[in-house]
């Protein structure tokens, strides 16, 4: 158990937060930018863990720019070494890393450690993608000349991470950048600038060049001057839907930028005819309830057929009852830390009481026990009598569940959506399955499997508003270096065999 873990019970739901003295209590937000700093506070239990200067924009991105040319004229493998040369040292140092992250993400250390583990699995995939996506192409072009397909970097590239997992998802886009020969100016989310700051000394300390890449510190001003910056070349970013659309909106008349949005869903889970509830009850508490639902591939929405509906909840409501929430340290490890601030936790709260009041029927009350800190217990609510359901997403642990008569009324319920990042069948033949993936509207549909846990060897990212159609991990390649083509001949051969007076 971890030092002063004081567990704290309210109805049937257990909260371990760790209590300590002395520690500086922050009782709203966990992430302050004032004109000077950045502090960042540990979710868990409120005491300040890191704070730094607010970055020069200006200053990151001239210095980036002198120094993206010198990295591009390395040779390829030169650059690959560096970056296997990261991914030794995140590896050499990857219980720090998750401690760090478990407590400025506030997610239990086993979800930290397998982010970590993804960190370094990262160089290898980004390294295989380059050569596949982004590599060099040469054939013949006819009378002497050959047609060449080659890709060059953007030059300067803004990576804007976010807080959910402040190493991997940023890494997914920074280590691509970095293989092509981009320099990076990286913004981690204001709510876990510690971790950013890390991995940039990780990079650092693997030999990439301090100017290459640069840990811009701030908060939504700086993420802004960013964006507009007309010495970046692109940007990279992951968050939610309504920062994403402002970046589009913000960059709509400069189409010279690569832009790559990878933002929220408002994804569905349908369950239909299976035998193994049991089975479905655990892949849907996995895809709701996993870092406290603050996932962008997490289920929102649970949509049942009739015909399974009142088994499935009897699996699934007493399953979710028992998930241990608590310190992301603690001993034995929770199943759920808390939501990233005291304002989150609020907001899903409120959205939790709107549901109720506009027809929903708790079936797992959402619970708050310890009103300074951003514990949630986890929250479902059969909604299927609300009408006008939002369209949002709610990003924490609250599943709507609703209930349909047949899946072909599911996959509908189920595209009732702007979004378009993820969706899961439970149940079903071969056959609703097929049905089910020709229709959906999603970059990621699974079968009987959760809504998350993606893999980075496959590309990653969603249509509607959850996506601009540059999807991240796998296909991050693309995002990086864009392709020359050039017909090319050892000599200058040519005669001009029409059209001359005589
Ligand atoms: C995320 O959804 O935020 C990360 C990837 C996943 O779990 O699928």
């Amino acid at each position: 158990m971890r030092n002063g873990l004081t567990p704290i019970f309210s109805g049937a739901i257990a909260i371990h937060a760790p209590i300590r003295t002395g520690a500086r209590i922050r009782q709203a937000n966990i992430a302050n930018v004032t004109d000077t700093n950045l502090i960042s506070y540990e979710p868990a239990t409120g005491e300040e863990l890191w704070r730094g200067p607010v970055s020069d924009v200006d200053a990151a991105v001239s210095a980036a720019r002198r120094a993206w040319a010198p990295w591009a004229a390395r040779a390829l493998t030169e650059r690959i070494t560096v970056l296997r040369a990261f991914a030794n040292t995140v590896r050499r140092d990857a219980e720090t890393f998750a401690d760090l992250i478990a407590r400025e993400a506030g997610k239990p250390l086993r979800e930290a450690r397998s982010e970590v583990d993804a960190v370094v699995a990262e160089v290898d995939i980004a390294v295989q993608a380059y050569a596949e996506r982004t590599g060099k192409k040469k054939f013949d072009a006819g009378v002497g000349s050959s047609a060449a397909l080659r890709h060059k970097p953007h030059g300067v590239m803004v990576v804007i991470g976010p807080f959910t997992f402040p190493a991997e998802l940023p890494c997914g886009h920074i280590i691509p950048a970095l293989i092509a020969g981009n320099a990076v100016v990286f913004k981690p989310s204001e709510k876990t600038p510690a971790v950013g700051e890390a991995l940039v000394a990780a990079f650092h300390a693997a030999g990439v060049p301090a100017d290459v890449i640069q840990c811009v510190i701030g908060g939504p001003d700086e993420g802004k001057a960013l964006v507009v910056h007309p010495g970046t070349g692109g940007v990279l970013f992951t968050g939610s839907a309504q920062s994403g659309i402002a970046i589009n909106r913000k960059l709509a008349a400069n189409p010279g930028k690569i832009v790559a949005l990878e933002m929220g869903g408002n994804n569905p889970i349908v369950v239909t005819d299976t035998p193994k509830l049991a089975d479905a009850a655990a892949i849907i508490v996995q895809s709701a309830f996993a870092t406290a639902g603050q996932r962008c591939t997490a289920a929102r929405r649970l949509i049942v057929v009739e015909s399974v509906y009142d088994a499935l909840m009897a699996e699934l409501v007493p399953l979710a009852r028992k998930l241990m929430v608590g310190d992301p340290l603690g001993e034995p490890q929770p199943f759920m830390g808390p939501v990233i601030d005291n304002d989150t936790a609020e907001q899903m709260m409120e959205s939790f009481v709107a549901l109720i009041t506009a027809g929903g029927r708790s079936l797992l009350n959402m619970r708050r026990s310890l009103p300074d800190l951003p514990f949630l217990s986890p929250g479902i609510i059969d909604v299927t009598e609300v009408a006008d359901r939002p369209d949002i997403e709610l990003f924490g642990p609250l599943l709507q569940v609703i209930r349909v008569p047949d899946l072909d009324t599911a996959i509908t319920e189920a595209n009732n959506t702007r979004f378009g990042l993820s969706a899961a069948l439970i149940g079903g033949s071969p056959d609703d399955y097929g049905r089910f993936w020709a229709n959906i509207r999603a970059g990621i549909i699974n079968w009987n499997a959760p809504t998350n846990g993606a893999s980075a060897k496959t590309p990653f990212g969603g249509i509607g508003i959850s996506g601009n159609h540059r999807p991240a991990a796998y296909y991050a390649a693309d995002n990086s270096a864009y392709p020359v083509t050039s017909t090319e001949m050892d000599q200058p051969r040519a005669t001009i065999m029409v059209g001359l007076r005589p």
